[in-house]
């Protein structure tokens, strides 16, 4: 983990929630370990040099949505100071022709561009299948066969090319073109799949934690029971489990606010006056959620989550 300070220094130019570090995701252990290493090969170049391996330069993450893919890569590039960018294939993706191979060829320009001013460039393509599935089931495929050549082109060209790493990341690993995902293109291939009971509780414990930081003035209380949370959200991503996080701060800043305007409190009176969040807060959202996700709904929002916790009540 970098210190304090180099945290300050990325912080002005970075959004907060993209300061994310291996530390930052729970479970994942294989995936993590293996861009670990890539990390510390990365950061050390003399290490690869000492027999002549180049190391891999393309790492495909596949698995369900929603389990960290996106912030495995993230973390790779914060771990090794790298530039991230963000290539989103269904963005680049274009129905004219050319226009796909040509968005492709910026993109690793912009990239080389990078690697001069930061070192190091880690190019996440988020929905690699968009413009990587294979050439069999496709319509179009004069294009696409453009599109594949030139990303496999691009692939090749990688071992020369100094310090840029291809981080591909899709939901769908058996439609991608076989040659692409060809060892020499993608040495590594990993699966991040959904949490099991352990992961659950670390990535429990990570979303808590974020909403424990100093200049928040009412933190999650530390009487917690991850077992229970963990059992309790069966079949979830971490996304789901973010999000459950997430809803248990909500529903208490309405509640709050609901109290704030009935009781005309102060803003002081109200900080004062307002409770931790607690375990039930959070079982009362992991049920909430859970029935939303059986009835295939959802409806997060300011106004719908007070309409919904009176009705709650009500019902009672
Ligand atoms: N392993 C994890 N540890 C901590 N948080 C996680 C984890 N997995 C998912 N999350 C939470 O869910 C959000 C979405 O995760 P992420 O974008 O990494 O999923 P993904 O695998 O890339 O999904 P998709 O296939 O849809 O792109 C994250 O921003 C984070 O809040
Ligand atoms: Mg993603």
């Amino acid at each position: 983990m970098p210190t304090t300070k180099a945290l300050a220094v990325k912080a002005k130019d970075k959004a907060i929630e993209d300061l994310i570090y291996f530390d930052n995701v729970g479970g994942c252990r294989k995936a993590k370990e293996e861009l670990k290493k890539l990390s510390l090969f990365i950061k050390n170049p003399e290490i690869s040099s000492l027999y002549g391996a180049n190391p891999p330069r393309g790492i495909l993450l596949y698995g369900s949505p929603g389990n960290g893919k996106t912030l495995l890569a993230k973390a790779l590039a914060n771990e090794c100071d790298a530039y991230f960018m963000d290539v989103k294939c269904s963005d680049i993706g274009s129905m004219w022709v050319n226009e796909t191979a040509n968005n492709l060829r910026d993109k690793f320009e912009t990239a080389k561009r990078m690697t001069k001013r930061s070192g190091t460039c880690i190019m996440y393509f988020d929905e690699f299948d968009s413009i990587a599935a294979s050439r069999q089931i496709r319509y179009d495929t004069r294009e696409d066969n453009k599109v594949v050549a030139t990303l496999n082109t691009y692939l090749d060209g990688l071992k020369s090319r100094e310090n840029i790493y291809v981080v591909a990341s899709t939901n769908l690993l058996k439609i991608l073109d076989s040659a692409i995902v060809r060892p020499g293109r993608f040495d590594i291939i990993i699966k991040v799949p959904p949490p099991d009971y352990n992961d659950k509780i670390e990535i429990f414990k990570i979303h808590l934690n974020n909403f424990r930081k100093k200049s928040i003035k009412k933190p999650f209380s530390k009487n917690i029971n991850y077992a229970i949370l963990a059992k309790e959200s069966e079949g979830f991503s971490g996304s789901d489990i973010a999000e459950v996080v997430r809803r248990s701060c909500w529903q208490k800043t309405c509640n709050a606010y609901d109290a704030l305007v009935k009781n005309n409190l102060s803003v002081e009176e109200l900080v004062s006056n307002s409770s931790s969040i607690i375990m039930q807060d959070i079982l009362d959202q992991l049920e909430m959620y859970k029935l939303e996700r059986k009835k295939q709904e959802r409806t997060v929002g300011f106004g719908e989550l007070l309409k919904k916790n009176k009705q709650q009540k009500s019902e009672e």
